[in-house]
């Protein structure tokens, strides 16, 4: 079993291509207000959680909400993709910018595996290339992380590591 092991007071990233089980993940191990999805917040702006158009607006807010918990010492996950490295960069900005620890959980499953499950999904039936994408650029950013700022960085390698996962906050 791997422990996930975060700073008590931290903003931690989920990373992981869309079906790795960020939500599930996120629901399992926080507390329902500590986590913020981009989904979420593009459902509040535009009616639709998957309305891209609405992703600039959705991140401004998500950001705002996650700036004001941190300046009341309350842990804060975001459930996002963070595949691309310009939205790893905006979310270290953020803790620094709080004076908390970025902390990066990488949920590892295999693009197969990720587009079995949006397969059954209704709300995810974008084509395969889309996670072609989203897997490649997880790939690249992977080695990184500490040297972008994260503090602290957990991967998962499997989605039974995933699953098994175990929480521990520290001091
Ligand atoms: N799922 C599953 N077994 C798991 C984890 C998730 O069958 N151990 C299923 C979920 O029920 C869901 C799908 O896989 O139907 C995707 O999981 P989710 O947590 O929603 O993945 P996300 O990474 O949050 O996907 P997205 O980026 O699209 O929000
Ligand atoms: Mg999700």
């Amino acid at each position: 079993t791997v422990d996930v092991t975060v700073p008590a007071l931290s903003l931690v990233a989920l990373v992981g291509i869309s079906g790795s089980g960020k939500s599930t993940f996120a629901r399992r191990l926080f507390g329902p207000h500590e986590v913020l999805s981009s989904d979420a917040f593009r459902a509040m702006v535009s009616g639709d959680e998957n309305d891209q158009s609405a992703t600039a607006d959705a991140f401004e807010l998500l950001f705002a909400v996650a700036g004001k918990r941190l300046d009341r010492g309350l842990l804060t996950v975001v459930d996002a993709t963070h595949v691309q490295p310009e939205a790893r960069r905006k979310l270290v900005a953020l803790a620094r910018a709080h004076d908390v620890l970025p902390a990066a959980v990488v949920l590892d499953v295999p693009e197969a595996e990720c587009a079995a499950r949006n397969a059954a999904r209704p709300d995810r039936q974008f084509g395969r290339g889309v996670l072609r994408r989203q897997s490649d650029q997880l790939r690249r950013g992977m080695r990184s992380l500490a040297k972008e700022g994260f503090r602290s960085v957990t991967v998962l390698r499997s989605a039974a590591e995933v699953d098994a996962a175990r929480l521990v906050r520290t001091p």
